[in-house]
């Protein structure tokens, strides 16, 4: 549990086209252990309008890494090492939902996990916990988005179902029009079991997915492509550094106090006997 006055330490995951976060002073790139291998790269320290920063990005410098071969545990442990308190996930993503064209922001507020070659737990045999993930993304998160991404006149979503898929091949038809029918708004490769993770380590969590394209079901536009990704990427992804330099002040001076339960997932969660 994060003590109540604790001042927050926002830690950024940069997803696909995020590799930097603008305006960001007095930086270091510091390498943090963590006991669940290699995370994904270094962490960028500094300090944006004020408030302590720490970025990640997610596929490493340079992006080396698969989804797949992402070592989230190791990434999430990381940044609470860190001192981490709240995590802001920024991704591409693909549309699902007619109302979200590319160049659309979804602040998303559930997931599926559709993944299954990911460790997705810190507990285990030994020590068992389940944390509840019923609102897998802190409210306090997705209000500073809202309000930033409002004051910067971003075409944005709040609210959205992400479906998490295996990857690395893009889904066929068939699996696109399944998960339009389960009603996911947006489809990706990462946020899962990222969120799950920053759950059971008491952070908040938020995401926001950069809809770069309509995946493979709509009649009237092209398949993905990584090439198409990068095109909409490079036209969107100062607008996706503008939101994330815009919601920093938004949290400065802030306590840290939240309300949905995310700092304090484990109290109820733990089902190991203290004396086994
Ligand atoms: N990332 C960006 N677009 C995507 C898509 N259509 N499917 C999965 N991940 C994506």
């Amino acid at each position: 549990m994060t003590a109540p006055g604790t001042p927050p330490i926002i830690g950024v995951i940069g997803g696909s086209g995020i590799y930097e976060i603008d305006g960001l002073e007095n930086t270091s790139w510091q390498k943090v252990g963590s006991s669940f291998g290699e995370p994904s790269d270094e962490l960028l320290f500094g300090e944006l309008a004020g408030q302590q920063m720490v970025f990640l990005p997610r596929h490493g410098r340079g992006h080396r890494i698969p989804p797949s071969e992402l070592n989230f545990r190791a990434n999430i442990d990381a940044l609470k090492r860190a001192g981490v308190t709240e995590i802001l996930s920024v991704s591409a993503c693909g549309s699902l939902n007619g109302e979200m064209p590319p160049g659309t922001f979804v602040i998303c507020d559930q997931f599926i996990d559709r993944t299954f070659a990911r460790e997705k737990s810190f507990f285990g045999t030994g020590l068992v916990a389940h944390v509840g993930l019923g609102d897998p993304v802190c409210t306090r998160l997705g209000d500073a988005l809202e309000e930033a991404a409002t004051e910067l006149g971003l075409d944005f979503k709040r609210g959205g179902t992400y479906l998490a898929m295996e990857g690395p091949q893009f889904s066929t038809q068939a699996e696109s029009h399944l998960y339009r029918s389960w009603g996911c708004d947006v489809i990706g490769m990462t946020n899962m079991p990222e969120a799950k993770l920053a759950r059971e380590a008491e952070m908040c969590y938020a995401t926001v997915a950069m809809v770069t394209d309509f995946d493979c079901w709509h009649p009237d536009h092209d398949h993905v492509t990584v090439d198409s990704i990068i095109k909409t990427l490079l036209d969107n992804a100062d607008k996706g550094r503008a939101l994330v330099k815009a919601v920093a002040p938004k949290l400065a001076g802030r306590t840290v106090s939240c309300t949905s339960g995310c700092q304090t997932a484990l109290d109820t969660a733990i089902i190991t006997s203290p004396d086994a």
